[in-house]
This record gives C-alpha cells, sequence and structure tokens, in this order.
C-alpha cells in the first residue's frame, strides 16, 4: 500500500476518534443541563409539596373543628338558630371541600416529585456512563496518538531513506558515467594514439633511425600523460593518501594543487585534530571540501577561500568560506538535479548520511560560507 495512503487512513482515523471525542462531549454537556433542569425542579416541588403537607395539616384541624361546630350547633335548637346551623354546615361543607382538592393536589406533587426524582437518577447514571466514555476515548485516543504517531514517523523514514536511496543510485550513476567518460576521452584515446604512434615507428626503424628515435621520444611523451591521466581517474575515484597518509595531508596536497591550477589562494587552517580513523567519514569530508572548491572554481569568482577544520573527540567541524559572487541558496535548491547539477545535493546526502548538518549561506556579491557538522559517534 502506498505510503501517503496508509498516512491518510491514519489521520481520518485520528479526526474520527476526535469527532466521536467532541460528540459525546456535547451528549455530556446536554445531560448534565438535563440534570441542573430536573434538581431545580425537583427542589421547587419538593417545597410545593412541604407547603401542601403544612396546609393539608392545617385544613385537617380546622375541618375536624368545623365538624365538631356542625354537631355542637346542630344538637342544641334551644340556643343555635337555622340560620346559625346552615353556617355551620357550610363551612364544615367547605372545608371538606378544600381539604380534599389540597390532599388531591398533595398526591399529584407527590406522583410528580417520584417521577422527576426517577427521571434525574436515570440522567446522572447517563452522564456517569458518558464521562466514563470520554476518559476511555481519552485513553484510546492517546495510546492510537502516540502509536499512529509512531507508524507515521516510520513510514516517513522509509520514503525518505526510499528517495535517498534512489538519489544514492542516481548519483552512482553519475559519477560511473563520468568515470567512463574521462576513460573514454583520456587513456583510452592516448593508448589508441600510441598504436598508431608505434606503427609510425615501426615502418621508420628501418628507414630512418633519427626520426624514429624523435618518434619513440614522443611516443614515451603519451606515454607519461596516459599515466598522468590514469592517476587522475583513480585519485577523483578514490585518493588513496587518504588510506596512506590521512585526512589533512591528503587535503593540504589537494589544496596546493588547487591553488597552482586556480590562482585562487586558499587559507586553509587547522583549530584541532583528533585523529580521524573512520575511512568512509574521511572520504566524505574530503569529497565535500572538493566540491566546495569545485563549485569555487566554475561558479564563484573568488580571490580567497578560507577553509577551518576543527576535529575534536565529539564532532568535526569544516567551515569552508569564499570572497565570490554568493548565489541565491534556496532558488539553486529547488534546482538542483535540473541541468545535471548535483553537487550541492550530494553534499546533502553525504552529510545526512553521516547524521550530520550542512548549512549554505551566501548572499549576492557577499560571498558563500558553508558550515559542516559531523559527529564522530553515528
Ligand atoms: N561558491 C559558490 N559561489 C557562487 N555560486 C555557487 C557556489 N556554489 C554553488 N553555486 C551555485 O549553485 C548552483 C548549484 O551548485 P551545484 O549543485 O554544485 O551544481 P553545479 O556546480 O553542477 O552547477 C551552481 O550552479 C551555482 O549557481
Ligand atoms: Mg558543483
Amino acid at each position: 500500500m502506498d505510503i501517503t495512503k496508509l498516512n491518510e487512513v491514519f489521520s481520518k482515523i485520528l479526526i474520527s476518534i476526535e469527532e466521536s471525542k467532541s460528540e459525546v462531549l456535547d451528549i455530556c454537556e446536554n445531560i448534565r443541563k438535563e440534570c441542573i433542569d430536573l434538581n431545580m425542579q425537583l427542589e421547587s416541588i419538593k417545597d410545593n409539596v412541604h407547603q401542601l403537607i403544612k396546609k393539608v395539616d392545617e385544613l385537617e384541624i380546622l375541618e375536624k373543628n368545623s365538624r365538631k361546630e356542625l354537631l355542637k350547633v346542630s344538637r342544641d335548637f334551644v340556643k343555635y338558630k337555622e340560620e346559625d346551623i346552615r353556617e355551620a354546615y357550610e363551612k364544615a361543607n367547605m372545608l371538606q371541600i378544600q381539604l380534599i382538592t389540597k390532599r388531591q393536589q398533595e398526591k399529584e406533587f407527590i406522583k410528580r416529585r417520584t417521577e422527576i426524582e426517577v427521571r434525574l437518577k436515570s440522567a446522572e447514571k447517563t452522564l456517569e456512563k458518558a464521562e466514563n466514555l470520554t476518559s476511555k476515548i481519552d485513553i484510546v485516543q492517546e495510546f492510537l496518538g502516540g502509536n499512529l504517531q509512531d507508524i507515521h514517523n516510520t513510514l516517513e523514514d522509509i520514503k525518505q531513506r526510499h528517495i535517498l536511496g534512489r538519489k544514492i543510485i542516481h548519483a552512482q550513476e553519475e559519477e560511473r558515467r563520468r568515470v567512463a567518460r574521462d576513460i573514454h576521452d583520456g587513456p583510452a584515446q592516448s593508448l589508441a594514439n600510441l598504436v598508431i604512434k608505434a606503427e609510425v615507428c615501426e615502418k621508420l626503424m628501418g628507414v630512418d633511425i633519427d626520426k624514429s628515435k624523435e618518434e619513440i621520444q614522443e611516443l614515451k611523451k603519451c606515454i607519461r600523460e596516459s599515466i598522468k591521466d590514469i592517476r587522475k581517474i583513480i585519485y577523483n575515484l578514490r585518493p588513496m593518501s587518504l588510506d596512506d597518509v590521512g585526512l589533512v595531508p591528503t587535503l593540504q596536497r589537494y589544496i596546493e594543487k588547487f591553488q597552482a591550477e586556480t590562482s585562487i589562494s586558499i587559507d586553509f587552517i587547522i583549530l584541532s585534530q583528533v585523529a580521524l580513523e573512520d575511512s568512509v567519514k574521511s572520504l566524505s569530508i574530503f569529497r565535500i571540501i572538493q566540491e566546495a572548491l569545485n563549485n569555487v572554481r566554475k561558479h564563484a569568482r573568488a580571490h580567497t577561500v578560507k577553509i577551518r577544520i576543527e576535529m575534536n573527540t565529539k564532532n568535526i567541524c569544516i567551515n569552508i568560506i569564499d570572497d565570490g559572487i554568493g548565489f541565491d541558496v534556496e532558488k539553486a535548491k529547488l534546482q538542483q538535479g535540473e541541468y545535471d547539477s548535483f553537487g550541492l545535493l550530494n553534499m546533502k546526502e553525504r552529510v545526512d548520511l553521516l547524521n550530520g548538518d550542512l548549512q549554505i549561506k551566501s548572499e549576492i556579491n557577499e560571498g558563500t560560507k558553508i558550515t559542516v557538522n559531523i559527529p564522530r559517534e553515528d
């Protein structure tokens, strides 16, 4: 499966978990509001029930008294008139009706109170469950989030390695093509020339001995040139002196040659030097400086270059500073790989492979400064 697709799937899972969580939080919030509302209703009903009970108690006493009064009045015909009896009767009757009504109300309120109590209990239970669910989602989110991030990082890593691998293969192919071209244009051509020159000598031998001696001189010169060419190619493949005398003397020799060929003066200073045993690192550092100087030669139009190397026990820091015309680094980075220019890219890849750090600072007409930091330990 495509890595980008996997990443999409992971992001979707995380988003959908996040959405579910926010839905559950909404539900929690609603239930919490309902609980508050139900609690308020309950308080007010309790208040009502309380007052009603008081009222019913009062009415019960009043009604009892009114019945007593009615009994008294209706027994004593002498003392009380028909009017009094009716009055007492009506009062008792009214109180009884009031009492029945209030009792009825009391019953209804108690019923509603019970109902609300049941609803409140069930809402509280649901709230507890929902809150439980959010904390579970939190755990899932944390767990998955962490793991998915790990997986995401690993996939990113694989992707980067994949890209890097392809670039390395590409760079290797480039290097091979360059070597093939060098051999084709140099030694192969010289050797073909040598065969022709040898044939000419062979023919001249019997005819003109002086001329043939001249041709042999020419032949020797040609052979020396070819040896020089071959040495150059070998040196470019891997400077032997790196293994024999180490990085710093190899660089010194290279720099001397560079100065002689270009008339650019190089100020080479080694600030501290703890010998570097690692041959891969030595070669990489050599190549980085070689590429930086090649760029100075090709593009910078510089007068002087400062090279500083600090090799301590922890890391190796290299500064290459030229006083040339400078360039737009961001633009050059974007154009990497186009027009067959891989120099800066190769530099970056070499540094990356050694877990190091490469900084290129350049301003138009202000020169270029390249800083490389490579840890000694991998
Ligand atoms: N020291 C420098 N001074 C000025 N321009 C530079 C320097 N180094 C690099 N550049 C610019 O950056 C571009 C990319 O460099 P590089 O990747 O080495 O490719 P190439 O050297 O093959 O052109 C160069 O074409 C040049 O324009
Ligand atoms: Mg270059």
